[in-house]
């Protein structure tokens, strides 16, 4: 694998803008990828003198650990970077602090930033650097939507006529609208379900099926995705207390008994247990949350490699 097909686009900011077709290629690739993750050696040389730095403005676990991995198995030569301790404090704006990065002769900045927009203003801005969107705001986050994806074709055979529920906070979740737009594109039929203050009101213009009854959502769902409530980007009083989102919104044994007896159960992390979802639901059989995970390594090299792989980048 040392020519890459490419994807014909410099940057990936969203899933929105994506084809059928550049989805299929990136899932294909990452497939191979998992092969490659499977092995003892974990190495291929397809990035080697590629510098990657990963600029994050906001917490993160699996997002980072994964994109670094992914970075390191490709061979890539990666530097992270992490808001507190940088020049941020010092009054820094997210654009200084890119250009100077890009100045350093980096080909590709993976970032997470609080603020919507914040990945697309900086692919507007850099003229010789990749942009990836590790999460912007409440905007999107395609390596998630990408990894949600995969897992699902990969546990399901298909994404095409899958019923996908997404349950929670998603007026402030940009994995929803990742997920909504990557598997509306996939043919897969996708519903929302949750409290109406935290739903958009203008929701179904996304082409989804509303819900606010957790049992009545899940009824005809192939895969049931469970949301974490974004307390740090919602302004409070969304609901009375989260004991009562819990027994309305979480997930338990009980609830699930409403499902499909193959419906599977997906969190994109970080998991609040007990309020939405209980840990016999996490850890059960029907979980596979740990797959994303491990997914999340082989899609992060895929659009890494498909980005970055060509031996010329003269794409948009
Ligand atoms: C998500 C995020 O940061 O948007 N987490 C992740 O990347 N796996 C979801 C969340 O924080 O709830």
């Amino acid at each position: 694998m040392t020519e890459a097909p490419g994807l014909n686009r410099r940057h990936l900011l969203g899933l929105e803008q994506l084809s059928r077709q550049e989805i299929d290629l990136i899932l294909d690739t990452a497939d191979s990828f998992r092969e490659v993750i499977d092995r003892p050696i974990r190495k291929v040389p397809a990035l080697r003198g590629r510098n990657i730095v990963n600029l994050f403005f906001e917490s993160s676990t699996r997002t980072r650990i994964s994109f670094e991995l992914a970075e390191k198995q490709l061979s890539a030569d990666s530097v992270n970077f992490t808001s507190s301790g940088s020049s941020v404090s010092k009054g820094e704006t997210l654009l200084d602090t890119a250009r100077n990065v890009e100045s350093m002769k980096v080909d590709c900045v993976v970032v997470r930033h609080p603020a919507s927009g914040a990945s697309h203003f900086l692919a507007d801005h850099l003229t010789q650097t990749t942009v990836i969107n590790a999460g912007d705001g409440a905007h999107e986050h395609p390596t998630q939507g990408l990894l949600d994806i995969h897992t699902i074709r990969d546990r399901l055979g298909n994404v095409d006529g899958k019923r996908v529920v997404i349950v929670g906070d998603i007026t402030h979740s940009r994995v929803a609208r990742s997920d909504i737009w990557g598997l509306r594109t996939m043919g897969a039929s996708v519903a929302v379900c949750g409290p109406p203050t935290m739903l958009p009101v203008d929701i179904e213009s996304m082409g989804v099926d509303v819900f606010h009854n957790l049992e009545e959502a899940i009824k005809d769902a192939d895969v049931i995705n469970m949301l974490r409530i974004q307390l740090e980007r919602q302004k409070g009083g969304l609901f009375p207390s989260l004991r009562e989102y819990s027994r309305l919104f979480g997930l338990n044994a009980e609830k699930l008994k409403h499902a499909k007896p193959d419906a599977i159960v997906m969190h994109p992390g970080p998991i609040n247990r007990g309020v939405e979802l209980d840990a016999s639901v996490a850890d059960g059989d029907r979980s596979v949350i740990l797959d994303q995970v491990t997914n999340g390594v082989a899609v992060r090299m895929a659009v890494l490699f498909l980005l970055l792989g060509g031996s010329d980048r003269d794409g948009d």
